[in-house]
Protein backbone atom coordinates (compact mmCIF):
# COMPACT_ATOMS: atom_id res chain seq x y z
CA UNK A 1 0.00 0.00 0.00
CA UNK A 2 1.87 3.61 -0.84
CA UNK A 3 0.21 7.36 -0.05
CA UNK A 4 2.12 10.81 -0.06
CA UNK A 5 4.06 12.30 2.17
CA UNK A 6 5.85 15.91 2.52
CA UNK A 7 8.04 17.45 5.16
CA UNK A 8 7.69 21.11 5.59
CA UNK A 9 11.52 21.88 7.01
CA UNK A 10 13.37 25.36 7.82
CA UNK A 11 15.42 24.57 4.74
CA UNK A 12 13.46 22.18 2.29
CA UNK A 13 10.06 20.94 1.51
CA UNK A 14 10.28 17.63 0.23
CA UNK A 15 8.13 14.66 -0.71
CA UNK A 16 7.55 11.18 -1.56
CA UNK A 17 5.10 8.44 -2.17
CA UNK A 18 5.49 6.18 0.58
CA UNK A 19 5.86 1.93 0.77
CA UNK A 20 3.73 1.70 3.93
CA UNK A 21 4.52 -2.12 4.41
CA UNK A 22 7.95 -1.63 4.33
CA UNK A 23 7.91 2.40 6.03
CA UNK A 24 10.46 3.55 3.58
CA UNK A 25 9.97 5.86 0.53
CA UNK A 26 8.86 4.01 -2.82
CA UNK A 27 10.26 6.47 -5.29
CA UNK A 28 13.57 8.73 -4.39
CA UNK A 29 12.14 12.16 -2.48
CA UNK A 30 11.52 15.60 -4.35
CA UNK A 31 13.06 18.06 -2.66
CA UNK A 32 12.85 22.14 -3.33
CA UNK A 33 14.13 25.05 -1.03
CA UNK A 34 11.73 26.12 1.68
CA UNK A 35 10.91 29.88 0.29
CA UNK A 36 11.99 33.19 2.35
CA UNK A 37 9.82 34.11 3.97
CA UNK A 38 7.79 31.03 4.67
CA UNK A 39 4.79 32.44 4.08
CA UNK A 40 2.06 30.15 3.60
CA UNK A 41 0.94 31.14 -0.19
CA UNK A 42 4.85 30.57 -0.92
CA UNK A 43 5.34 27.62 0.91
CA UNK A 44 1.67 26.44 -0.16
CA UNK A 45 2.89 26.59 -3.46
CA UNK A 46 5.93 24.94 -3.39
CA UNK A 47 4.08 22.09 -1.44
CA UNK A 48 1.87 21.41 -5.24
CA UNK A 49 4.80 21.79 -6.65
CA UNK A 50 6.56 18.91 -5.03
CA UNK A 51 3.07 16.98 -4.90
CA UNK A 52 2.81 17.45 -9.11
CA UNK A 53 6.21 16.42 -9.83
CA UNK A 54 4.98 12.88 -9.15
CA UNK A 55 1.45 13.98 -10.77
CA UNK A 56 -0.04 12.23 -7.11
CA UNK A 57 -3.61 12.02 -7.00
CA UNK A 58 -5.19 10.44 -3.54
CA UNK A 59 -4.50 12.22 0.40
CA UNK A 60 -1.46 13.95 1.13
CA UNK A 61 0.24 14.10 4.50
CA UNK A 62 1.66 16.95 5.13
CA UNK A 63 3.87 18.40 8.13
CA UNK A 64 4.17 21.81 10.01
CA UNK A 65 7.34 22.92 11.93
CA UNK A 66 4.19 24.41 14.56
CA UNK A 67 1.75 23.42 16.14
CA UNK A 68 -1.55 21.97 14.77
CA UNK A 69 -4.42 21.10 16.02
CA UNK A 70 -7.76 20.41 14.23
CA UNK A 71 -6.27 21.24 10.78
CA UNK A 72 -4.98 25.11 11.62
CA UNK A 73 -2.03 26.13 12.68
CA UNK A 74 -1.74 27.85 16.34
CA UNK A 75 2.37 28.75 16.39
CA UNK A 76 5.19 29.69 14.25
CA UNK A 77 8.66 30.03 15.62
CA UNK A 78 10.71 29.14 12.84
CA UNK A 79 8.51 29.84 9.63
CA UNK A 80 6.49 32.96 8.82
CA UNK A 81 3.50 34.80 11.66
CA UNK A 82 1.22 34.08 8.56
CA UNK A 83 0.35 30.98 9.73
CA UNK A 84 -0.68 31.73 13.56
CA UNK A 85 -4.31 30.50 13.40
CA UNK A 86 -5.02 29.75 9.91
CA UNK A 87 -7.02 27.02 8.44
CA UNK A 88 -3.79 25.81 6.82
CA UNK A 89 -5.06 22.11 6.42
CA UNK A 90 -8.34 24.31 4.08
CA UNK A 91 -5.44 26.03 2.08
CA UNK A 92 -3.30 23.17 1.00
CA UNK A 93 -6.43 21.03 0.63
CA UNK A 94 -8.38 23.75 -2.11
CA UNK A 95 -4.55 24.45 -3.59
CA UNK A 96 -3.75 20.58 -4.53
CA UNK A 97 -7.65 19.40 -4.75
CA UNK A 98 -6.70 16.58 -2.69
CA UNK A 99 -7.98 15.59 0.53
CA UNK A 100 -5.37 17.14 3.44
CA UNK A 101 -3.74 15.41 6.45
CA UNK A 102 -1.93 18.22 8.31
CA UNK A 103 0.19 17.23 11.90
CA UNK A 104 3.34 18.46 13.21
CA UNK A 105 6.82 17.81 11.75
CA UNK A 106 8.77 16.10 15.20
CA UNK A 107 5.03 14.06 15.87
CA UNK A 108 5.61 12.75 12.21
CA UNK A 109 8.93 11.93 12.53
CA UNK A 110 8.27 10.36 16.00
CA UNK A 111 5.35 8.32 15.00
CA UNK A 112 7.19 6.67 11.84
CA UNK A 113 10.05 5.65 14.47
CA UNK A 114 7.50 4.04 16.34
CA UNK A 115 6.06 2.22 13.47
CA UNK A 116 9.60 1.30 11.39
CA UNK A 117 12.43 2.65 13.38
CA UNK A 118 13.92 3.10 16.78
CA UNK A 119 10.47 2.57 18.86
CA UNK A 120 9.16 0.06 16.92
CA UNK A 121 7.15 -2.81 19.46
CA UNK A 122 8.31 -0.07 22.36
CA UNK A 123 5.66 0.71 25.31
CA UNK A 124 5.95 3.31 28.46
CA UNK A 125 6.93 6.41 27.78
CA UNK A 126 9.11 6.83 24.51
CA UNK A 127 10.17 10.70 23.21
CA UNK A 128 11.46 11.46 19.53
CA UNK A 129 13.31 14.98 20.14
CA UNK A 130 14.20 15.97 16.53
CA UNK A 131 17.47 18.68 16.41
CA UNK A 132 17.42 20.79 13.63
CA UNK A 133 16.44 24.73 12.79
CA UNK A 134 14.43 23.94 15.89
CA UNK A 135 13.89 21.15 18.90
CA UNK A 136 10.89 18.71 18.01
CA UNK A 137 9.50 16.57 20.69
CA UNK A 138 6.82 13.61 19.74
CA UNK A 139 5.84 12.29 23.56
CA UNK A 140 3.82 8.79 23.13
CA UNK A 141 2.77 6.80 25.95
CA UNK A 142 2.19 2.85 25.43
CA UNK A 143 2.69 3.66 21.44
CA UNK A 144 -0.13 6.28 21.79
CA UNK A 145 0.98 9.92 20.54
CA UNK A 146 0.15 13.04 22.73
CA UNK A 147 0.39 15.68 20.26
CA UNK A 148 1.95 18.78 20.06
CA UNK A 149 4.12 18.80 23.02
CA UNK A 150 7.12 21.35 22.16
CA UNK A 151 9.70 20.40 24.57
CA UNK A 152 11.90 22.58 21.97
CA UNK A 153 10.56 25.60 23.99
CA UNK A 154 11.58 24.33 27.80
CA UNK A 155 13.82 26.86 29.49
CA UNK A 156 17.75 25.61 29.69
CA UNK A 157 20.28 28.27 31.28
CA UNK A 158 17.33 31.09 30.65
CA UNK A 159 17.16 30.37 27.20
CA UNK A 160 14.53 28.42 24.68
CA UNK A 161 16.59 25.49 24.67
CA UNK A 162 16.10 25.22 21.30
CA UNK A 163 17.91 28.67 20.53
CA UNK A 164 20.91 26.86 22.58
CA UNK A 165 20.73 22.88 21.32
CA UNK A 166 19.14 22.57 18.40
CA UNK A 167 21.37 22.02 15.30
CA UNK A 168 21.21 25.12 14.12
CA UNK A 169 22.48 26.62 17.41
CA UNK A 170 24.94 24.39 17.11
CA UNK A 171 26.28 25.84 13.49
CA UNK A 172 25.58 29.37 14.42
CA UNK A 173 27.50 29.38 17.81
CA UNK A 174 30.00 27.18 15.50
CA UNK A 175 30.24 24.77 18.40
CA UNK A 176 32.26 21.58 18.56
CA UNK A 177 30.56 18.27 18.65
CA UNK A 178 31.16 17.59 22.34
CA UNK A 179 30.56 21.57 23.37
CA UNK A 180 27.34 20.89 21.48
CA UNK A 181 26.58 17.59 23.17
CA UNK A 182 27.33 19.48 26.80
CA UNK A 183 23.88 21.69 25.75
CA UNK A 184 22.00 18.71 24.30
CA UNK A 185 23.09 16.69 27.62
CA UNK A 186 21.37 19.27 29.84
CA UNK A 187 18.46 19.79 27.61
CA UNK A 188 18.34 15.41 28.17
CA UNK A 189 18.78 16.09 31.85
CA UNK A 190 15.72 18.72 31.99
CA UNK A 191 13.66 16.47 29.71
CA UNK A 192 14.24 12.98 31.84
CA UNK A 193 13.71 15.03 35.20
CA UNK A 194 10.02 16.14 33.61
CA UNK A 195 8.70 13.27 31.98
CA UNK A 196 11.05 9.85 33.06
CA UNK A 197 10.99 8.10 29.72
CA UNK A 198 12.44 5.31 28.91
CA UNK A 199 13.59 5.75 25.62
CA UNK A 200 14.92 8.62 23.99
CA UNK A 201 15.07 8.67 19.73
CA UNK A 202 17.11 11.39 18.61
CA UNK A 203 16.36 12.36 15.51
CA UNK A 204 16.51 15.04 12.95
CA UNK A 205 19.16 15.51 10.66
CA UNK A 206 22.13 14.99 13.50
CA UNK A 207 20.71 11.32 13.84
CA UNK A 208 23.15 10.68 10.57
CA UNK A 209 26.43 11.84 12.78
CA UNK A 210 25.10 10.06 15.74
CA UNK A 211 28.87 8.48 16.41
CA UNK A 212 30.05 12.69 16.83
CA UNK A 213 28.00 12.96 19.61
CA UNK A 214 26.37 9.97 21.48
CA UNK A 215 29.44 9.31 22.81
CA UNK A 216 29.64 12.43 24.66
CA UNK A 217 26.31 12.30 26.21
CA UNK A 218 26.08 10.96 29.75
CA UNK A 219 24.48 8.18 30.74
CA UNK A 220 20.61 7.99 31.98
CA UNK A 221 18.52 5.97 33.23
CA UNK A 222 16.90 6.33 30.09
CA UNK A 223 18.10 4.46 26.88
CA UNK A 224 19.09 7.27 24.03
CA UNK A 225 19.17 6.00 20.24
CA UNK A 226 19.48 7.71 17.11
CA UNK A 227 16.59 7.35 14.92
CA UNK A 228 16.30 5.05 12.31
CA UNK A 229 14.54 6.83 9.58
CA UNK A 230 16.65 9.51 9.78
CA UNK A 231 16.00 12.42 6.72
CA UNK A 232 12.89 10.61 5.71
CA UNK A 233 10.90 10.15 9.11
CA UNK A 234 8.65 13.01 8.58
CA UNK A 235 7.53 12.04 4.90
CA UNK A 236 6.76 8.72 6.22
CA UNK A 237 4.59 9.65 9.38
CA UNK A 238 3.31 12.05 7.19
CA UNK A 239 2.34 9.48 4.77
CA UNK A 240 0.86 7.17 7.42
CA UNK A 241 -1.17 10.11 8.69
CA UNK A 242 -2.66 10.93 5.08
CA UNK A 243 -3.59 6.69 4.98
CA UNK A 244 -5.72 7.10 7.81
CA UNK A 245 -8.01 9.60 5.67
CA UNK A 246 -8.51 6.48 3.61
C1 LIG B 1 8.37 24.26 16.78
C2 LIG B 1 7.88 22.84 16.82
C3 LIG B 1 8.64 22.02 15.80
C4 LIG B 1 10.14 22.16 16.02
C5 LIG B 1 10.94 21.42 14.97
C6 LIG B 1 9.86 24.29 16.99
O1 LIG B 1 10.32 25.60 16.96
O2 LIG B 1 7.73 25.05 17.77
O3 LIG B 1 6.49 22.79 16.54
O4 LIG B 1 8.25 20.68 15.91
O5 LIG B 1 10.51 23.51 15.99
O6 LIG B 1 10.69 21.89 13.70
Amino acid sequence: MKAFGVDIGGSGIKGAPVDLVRGDLAEERHKLLTPHPAAPAAVVDTVCEVVGHFGHRGPVGITFPGVVVDGHTLTAANVDEGWVGLDATDHFEQALGLPVALLNDADAAGVAEMAFGAGRDRGGVVITLTFGTGIGSALFVDGVLVPNTELGHLELDGHEAEKRASSAAREKHDLSWPKWAERVDAYLAHVEMLFSPQLVIIGGGVSRKADKFLPHLKRRRAEIVPAQLQNNAGIVGAAMAAAKLG
